[in-house]
C-alpha cells in the first residue's frame, strides 16, 4: 500500500485544496492529511485563520480523499509523521517547491501544480472589506504598530488624529502615513475603526465618542479608571454590535495563552498564589515619570502583572492593598499591589525607577511554573514539582514585538471571528478597571 501525506491550514476551504487533496490521493492508497493548529500557524506568522480546526478538518473531512486526518502543532512533526505512519509520498502544492527537499531523505517529495488564482489569503481579503484604521495619538508607541500591523492582513492604517500635533515627519517619511487630523469627529468619521495610543486621562473619551459613531476601537491599557465607565464602554460595544478591546499585548500571545492553560490544566494542582513583576527604568524626564496623575508605574505596568492573576484566580478577590514609592514630583515610581482571595494570594510588583527581577510565578498544590522576563512576551516557561529533577520546559513561539497577535485578534473580531475569545474577556477588563478605580483612590490618600 503506497501512503500518501499532505499538509496545509484548509482555512475557508476552496477549490484550490480539493484539487489538491484529489490529486494527492490519486499519487497513491491511502491518504492522510496534516491540519494546522491555530498555536502553530500563529508561529509561522499566519496570524488571520478564520476557521476554527475544527471546522477546518471538517472541510478536508466532506471531500471524501483523506483516509486519515491528523493535527500539525510543531516545527520537525513532518519528519516524525513520516517515520511514524511510514509514508512513502510527501506533497503540497507547487508554492512549496524547493522548500521540503529535505525530506527526500525519508521519502518521495512531490510537488503538484497549483490551483491558479484562487488562496485563503485572498478570500480572506475579499470577502472581509478591508479595515481601514486611525491612530489616535502619534507617540513612541506608534512607529511599533506600524511595524507590526503589516504582518496583519485585512487592515490598512490610513490616518492619524492628535490635536497637537499638524504632521509627523518620521511617521510620514518612515511609514508613509501622511494624513494627519485635528478635529476628531473629522478623524472617526474617515475609518471603521480606530487604536488609541494617547494620553491615558483621554483614553475614556476618545473610545465613548468613537464607539458612539459606530466605530470599533483597540485601546491602549488603561482603558478607563473607573469601573462603571468600563462597564458602559463594555455593554454599550456589545449591543450595537461593536468590538472594543483593550489592548493589553500578553493576553494575545500564543505562548501566554499556553502558559495560562497549563496552569489551569492541574498540573500544578490548584492555584493558590500568582506573582509577577515588570519593572523598566525610565528616564527621570520621561512622560511616564514627569505626570504625576495619570501615568507612574502601576498605570504603566498594572495591566501586565494583574493579568496572570485575574485570569488564574478571578476579580473576586477579598481584599487589595497597595503599596507606592513616590518620587519628589509625586509619581509613582514603584508599586506593590497585593490581592487576597477565599483560597489563594497575588501581588503584582511595578517599578520606574526601582529595578526587581521580572519573573512570573505561579504556585499551586502540586507544583509551580516560573516563567522568567520577559514572561509578559511568553517564550519560556518551566513547570517545577517537589522533586526538582523533574522540570517540564516550554519554549511557545514569539513573532515580532507582540503587537501583530493583538492587532490579528482585533481584526478577526470585527470579522465577527472570535467574539466570545476568552484570552480577555469584558468581565475581566471591567474587572481590571475596578482595580485601577481603588489604586487612583489609594493614590488620592482614600
Ligand atoms: N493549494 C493549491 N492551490 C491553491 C491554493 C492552495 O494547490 N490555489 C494547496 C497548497 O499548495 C497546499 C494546500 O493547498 O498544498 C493547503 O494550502 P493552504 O496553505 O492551506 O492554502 P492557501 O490558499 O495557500 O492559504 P494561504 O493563502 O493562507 O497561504
Amino acid at each position: 500500500m503506497k501512503k500518501v501525506i499532505t499538509y496545509g491550514t484548509y482555512d475557508l476551504f476552496h477549490n484550490g485544496h480539493y484539487n489538491l487533496l484529489k490529486r494527492a490521493k490519486e499519487l497513491g492508497d491511502y491518504l492522510i492529511v496534516g491540519v494546522t493548529t491555530e498555536h502553530y500557524d500563529e508561529a509561522r506568522g499566519k496570524v488571520n485563520v478564520v476557521d476554527s480546526l475544527m471546522t477546518r478538518i471538517e472541510n478536508v473531512r466532506s471531500t471524501g480523499f483523506a483516509d486519515e486526518i491528523i493535527v500539525e502543532d510543531h516545527v520537525g512533526q513532518k519528519i516524525e509523521d513520516i517515520q511514524k505512519y511510514d509514508v512513502d509520498i510527501f506533497t503540497l502544492g507547487s508554492d512549496w517547491v524547493g522548500t521540503f527537499d529535505y525530506l527526500k531523505q525519508f521519502c518521495e517529495v512531490v510537488y503538484l501544480e497549483r490551483t491558479p488564482d484562487v488562496s485563503s489569503t485572498q478570500i480572506r481579503n475579499n470577502s472581509f472589506k478591508i479595515i481601514n484604521l486611525g491612530i489616535v495619538g502619534t507617540g513612541r508607541i506608534v512607529p511599533r504598530f506600524l511595524s507590526e500591523v503589516k504582518y496583519v492582513s485585512g487592515v490598512n492604517v490610513i490616518c492619524t488624529f492628535n490635536p497637537e500635533v499638524k504632521e509627523d515627519k518620521f511617521l510620514k517619511k518612515r511609514y508613509v502615513l501622511d494624513n494627519y487630523y485635528e478635529s476628531y469627529d473629522e478623524f472617526v468619521d474617515k475609518v471603521d475603526a480606530i487604536y488609541i495610543a494617547s494620553p491615558n486621562e483621554t483614553h475614556y473619551e476618545y473610545a465613548k465618542k468613537a464607539l458612539d459613531a459606530g466605530k470599533h476601537v483597540l485601546c491602549e491599557k488603561p482603558l478607563c479608571f473607573k469601573r462603571d465607565e468600563a462597564e458602559e464602554l463594555y455593554v454599550y460595544a456589545k449591543e450595537n454590535d461593536l468590538v472594543l478591546m483593550e489592548a493589553i499585548k500578553t493576553a494575545y500571545c500564543p505562548g501566554f495563552q499556553q502558559l495560562m492553560n497549563v496552569a489551569s490544566s492541574g498540573v500544578i494542582g490548584d492555584v493558590r498564589d500568582v506573582e509577577a513583576a515588570y519593572t523598566r527604568l525610565a528616564e527621570p524626564n520621561s512622560r511616564e515619570r514627569t505626570s504625576n496623575i495619570y501615568e507612574g508605574s502601576f498605570l504603566e505596568f498594572g495591566s501586565y502583572t494583574l493579568l496572570p492573576a485575574i485570569k488564574l484566580l478571578g476579580k473576586e478577590y477579598k481584599d487589595i492593598r497597595f503599596k507606592t514609592l513616590y518620587d519628589d514630583n509625586g509619581v509613582d515610581i514603584y508599586t506593590k499591589t497585593e490581592l487576597e482571595y477565599d483560597n489563594g494570594m497575588a501581588t503584582s510588583k511595578n517599578g520606574l525607577a526601582v529595578k526587581s527581577e521580572g519573573n512570573l510565578v505561579i504556585s499551586g498544590t502540586k507544583g509551580y511554573i516560573l516563567a522568567p522576563s520577559p514572561w509578559w512576551l511568553t517564550k519560556h516557561f518551566e513547570v517545577h514539582f517537589e522533586d526538582p529533577s523533574k522540570v517540564d520546559v516550554y519554549e511557545p513561539s514569539f513573532q515580532g514585538d507582540g503587537f501583530r497577535y493583538e492587532i490579528s485578534e482585533f481584526v478577526l473580531k470585527i470579522n465577527g471571528a472570535g467574539r466570545n475569545s476568552y484570552k480577555y474577556t469584558a468581565g475581566e477588563a471591567v474587572g481590571m478597571a475596578e482595580i485601577i478605580e481603588k489604586y487612583m483612590k489609594h493614590r488620592k490618600g482614600d
